[in-house]
């Protein structure tokens, strides 16, 4: 069966970053092959992992609701190999993009074509990662219903902690197999982490350093799965990846 790990947290906390970097850690550690989703309408991840943005699942949606014969087209094929079409192919790994919520309807179909979309190519992959939107929201919703592992992320604030707590509170119902948290942008030790996950009510899975290459690659715009070894977060970001125990 393939691992699905979700990652969530307040806006701005890392989840972009981590994403990135689980999805590079999972490929040199040979987990191939790799579905990366971006489940955020704020549309960083491709530019973090280096992709063009090609057709999203909100273009999809879109074209059913306002094209007849699209939309005809469609409901003869399955919703696999629709959604598989929109898949961009990088190094190792695939990239499925949700995209933006404008358009006819409201947001929550976009959200509800993502989980099948989700759902339906799950099999193809060993591992997914999901770098979700800012929030509780699509946990709430249950478009992170079925996934293994939820990483909740957080700085060292202790608004982001609250609302780290408030995402396991609504996880709870969920019965994902494993929830932890990920403190980011630490300047401290273990202990800061451990003082922020007592903090969120959350086992401590794992924490970033607060790294000046990653300022360096967002001010160059570069992305950061290229980020060298030497960038102390590709070791943090590893050692989250060993703590999940991936088989
Ligand atoms: N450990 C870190 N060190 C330095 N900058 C960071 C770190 N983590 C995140 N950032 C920066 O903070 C901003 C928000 O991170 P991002 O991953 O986009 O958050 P989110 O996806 O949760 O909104 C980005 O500019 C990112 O590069
Ligand atoms: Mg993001």
């Amino acid at each position: 069966m393939p691992i699905t790990i979700a990652i969530t947290g307040k806006g701005g906390t890392g989840k972009t970053l981590l994403a990135a970097l689980l999805v590079r850690a999972l490929t040199e550690n040979g987990h191939e092959p790799v579905l990366a989703v971006d489940a955020d309408s704020a549309v960083s991840l491709p530019c973090a992992l280096g992709l063009p943005v090609n057709r999203t699942v909100s273009d999809l949606r879109i074209s059913i609701a306002e094209d007849p014969a699209f939309r005809k087209q469609m409901m003869e094929r399955h919703v696999r190999d629709v959604i598989g079409e929109i898949v961009t192919r990088g190094p190792g790994f695939d990239l499925l993009v949700m995209g933006r919520s404008e358009g006819p309807g409201c947001y929550c179909a976009v959200n509800d074509l993502l989980r099948y979309g989700i759902e339906a190519l799950v099999s193809r992959y060993r591992v997914v990662v999901i770098d979700g939107e800012a929030g509780p929201e699509q946990v709430n919703r249950r478009v992170l219903s079925g996934i293994d592992t939820l990483l909740v992320v957080t700085d060292t604030s202790a608004r982001s902690a609250r609302t780290a707590e408030l995402i396991r509170g609504i996880a709870a119902g969920m019965a994902p197999s494993r929830v932890g948290v990920v403190v980011n942008r630490l300047r401290g030790g273990e202990v800061e982490a451990q003082g922020v996950a007592v903090r969120a009510g959350i086992s401590l899975l794992g924490w970033i350093p607060e790294d000046d290459l990653v300022r360096t690659f967002d001010a160059e715009d570069r992305p950061l799965i290229g980020l060298p070894e030497s960038a102390p977060c590709v070791a943090a970001a590893r050692a989250v990846l060993r703590r999940l125990v991936v088989r």
